[in-house]
């Protein structure tokens, strides 16, 4: 976890390989003149088509000269159209404009000669059919040097019908949608979480944690271990996944929380939560760690649950802020941006989990005290919209967005608004909101999904603040507003937040355990969530030996004096704390304490 509000400004165009999209059942052949003699071609495109989705079949004939490697290039008509998952090409798609290439076995197309692709795709709106193609960079119908349109279609038919190919289609693409959904709007709404049984029973061991142990909080997957459970980690209990969802099951809940973590280079501009994986073992996060969760959320047996998965904290906000140019910009974070880790692997995640009916993604978006300043809010929007175009995932991967995970800054600041000013100065000039255009997660919260359906999500995406330990209840609470002698003291002595920077992020002294989780609790936010379950550590406060990849951050040292991303400021952490994930029973007890609202 860590925070930073600079601006990086530029971002990368994103090559997508798969999703894609087509309209109603149809059938529709383009004659494909050729922009020079040698190359012609018709494509026969047909398509199967459900309610937000399809299967697509192409055809391309060559009425042309004999091509060794082909290249069909289309521009879907509509925006939202995409690409999922295509078979006997390979297929890549970058906004609207779709490529499909030949694979090995297939690349030789002898003049007069056919060859077929297909792909599942999506869509919402409409699925219209594109009007042309290209073949090999000439457009296919008109194009702009048609030396000889054909007057007659052309009479040679194919020499040979297709071959099979090697890779196999699927047998009986799917006429409907897959079973299990449609997934409701809010999942959180009428309906009861699972309670983490290895969380529950910390909680139980601390005096008073009986009062909150029947709270649902996420069970995160921190490790590839954890997916089949592991009881050699200081983070993990020997439940994995699948006795989650067996338990879940048996309490006879609605819904269940996990937690994605487990980016190639996790945790760029910070150590405590470091990972096992290597900026370089995007595979390995595809083929051991996506797809074995995929396999079990994806278990018949699991379909009447809704699984909700909070995908890859703060991974995708650090590409914007903590890379070279930034204040404390790391060289792990301009790794994982140069190589596309971060945001293929989060693409790769929210494609493949999100092919499950019953599976709810919602991707990880910092917090006001991170994004919060107009530097960094539309770069991390665009950011998250291309992510979820990466790797075959769309838009309709995405249910929604969830903020402040894991992190302390206040829901609301009742004392302190953004638009109040003193003495005629805005306090957006205080030191502590420093020009920031938001002051707390709720107005951040409703503000960034509107910039995020701006930017291209879904108009009917939900937000989910993560509440467990942003409640700054307790003594030293403020009552009422500061003094109106000067900005800062009207803001240091009316909020509620009471931390010493904005960008402090780990073990905070004096937080409390915020709103109990609730769903629609305000228009915009499908609910509020405890994800990090409260009285886990954020990291070591000195240098722990451990096995699980965790490193020592000075963030998590309560005598460390700060860095360039908490404007060099005390780090605000209690003293004592294991490594990240561990249980730390003193600072559970310190968020009981501060509880706010309190606990009865
Ligand atoms: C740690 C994880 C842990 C999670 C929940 C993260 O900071 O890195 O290992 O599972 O917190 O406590």
């Amino acid at each position: 976890m860590n925070v930073w509000r600079r601006l990086s400004g530029q971002r990368r165009a994103l090559a997508l390989a798969g999703a894609g999209a087509l309209v109603a059942g149809g059938l529709v052949t383009l004659p494909v003149t050729a922009a020079h003699a040698a190359t012609q071609c018709d494509v026969t495109w047909t398509t199967n088509d459900w309610q937000g989705g399809f299967t697509a079949n192409v055809t391309i004939r060559n009425i042309g000269d004999a091509v060794n490697g082909w290249t069909l290039g289309w521009t879907f008509p509509n925006s939202s159209q995409r690409v999922v998952q295509g078979w006997s090409a390979e297929i890549s798609q970058t906004g609207s404009q779709v490529t499909a290439r030949n694979l090995s076995y297939n690349g030789s197309l002898a003049s007069g000669a056919s060859t077929s692709f297909g792909f599942n795709g999506s869509w919402s709106g409409s699925n219209p059919k594109p009007t042309s193609f290209t073949l090999n960079g000439t457009v296919c119908n008109g194009g702009t040097t048609p030396t000889t349109p054909p007057t007659t279609p052309p009479t040679t038919p194919p020499t040979t019908p297709p071959t099979t190919p090697p890779t196999t289609p699927p047998t009986t693409p799917p006429t409907t949608p897959p079973v299990g959904g449609p997934r409701v709007d809010n999942p959180y709404l009428n309906a009861r979480g699972y309670v983490n049984p290895e969380w529950k029973a910390k909680a139980e061991s601390v005096p008073g944690g009986n009062r909150i142990s029947n709270t649902s909080t996420a069970v995160w997957i921190d490790r590839i271990a954890a997916i089949e459970g592991t009881d050699n980690s200081q983070s993990n209990g020997p439940m994995g996944v699948r006795d989650h969802l067996d338990e879940a099951l048996r309490q006879g809940v609605d819904y269940i929380q996990f937690v994605i973590y487990n980016l190639p280079g996790r945790d760029c501009a910070a150590l405590a939560s470091n990972g096992e994986l290597k900026a370089d073992e995007l595979p390995k996060y595809k083929a051991q760690y996506i797809d074995p969760i995929k396999a079990i959320q994806g278990d018949a047996k699991y379909r009447n649950l809704r699984i909700i998965n909070i995908i890859e904290i703060d991974s995708l906000p650090n590409l914007v802020t903590n890379t070279s140019g930034n204040p404390g910009g790391t060289a792990m974070c301009d790794t994982v941006k140069a190589n596309g880790a971060y945001v293929n692997g989060v693409g790769y995640a929210l494609a493949q989990l999100g092919s499950i009916p019953n599976v709810y993604n919602y991707i990880d978006a910092a917090h006001h005290g991170w994004i919060g300043w107009d530097s960094n809010f539309t770069p991390t929007a665009n950011i998250l919209r291309d992510a979820s175009r990466a790797s075959g995932a769309s838009a309709a991967n995405v249910h929604g967005f969830i903020v402040n995970t894991a992190n302390y800054s206040a829901l609301k600041e009742p004392y302190v608004k953004i638009t109040d000013s003193v003495n005629g100065q805005t306090v957006r000039q205080s030191k502590w909101i420093d020009w920031n255009q938001y002051n707390d997660e709720l107005t951040f919260a409703q503000a960034f999904r509107n910039e995020l359906v701006r930017v291209g999500f879904d108009a009917n995406i939900g937000m989910l603040i993560d509440t467990s330990r942003n409640g700054w209840g307790g003594a030293a609470r403020p009552t009422g507003p500061g003094p109106s002698t000067s900005v800062d003291a009207y803001v240091n002595g009316g909020r509620v937040d009471r931390r010493i920077h904005a960008g402090n992020w780990c073990n905070q002294a004096g937080a409390g355990l915020g709103e109990r989780p609730t769903a629609a609790p305000e228009p915009g936010i499908d609910a509020y969530v405890w994800v990090k379950p409260p009285g886990e550590s954020d990291g070591s406060s000195r240098e722990i030996p451990n096995t699980d990849g965790k490193g020592f951050d000075r963030m998590c040292d309560p005598t460390y004096t700060g860095n360039a991303r908490n404007g060099n400021s005390m780090s605000g952490a209690l003293g004592d704390a294991p490594i990240s994930g561990a249980w730390f029973p003193a600072q559970f007890t310190q968020l009981m304490q501060n509880a706010y609202p309190p606990l009865s």
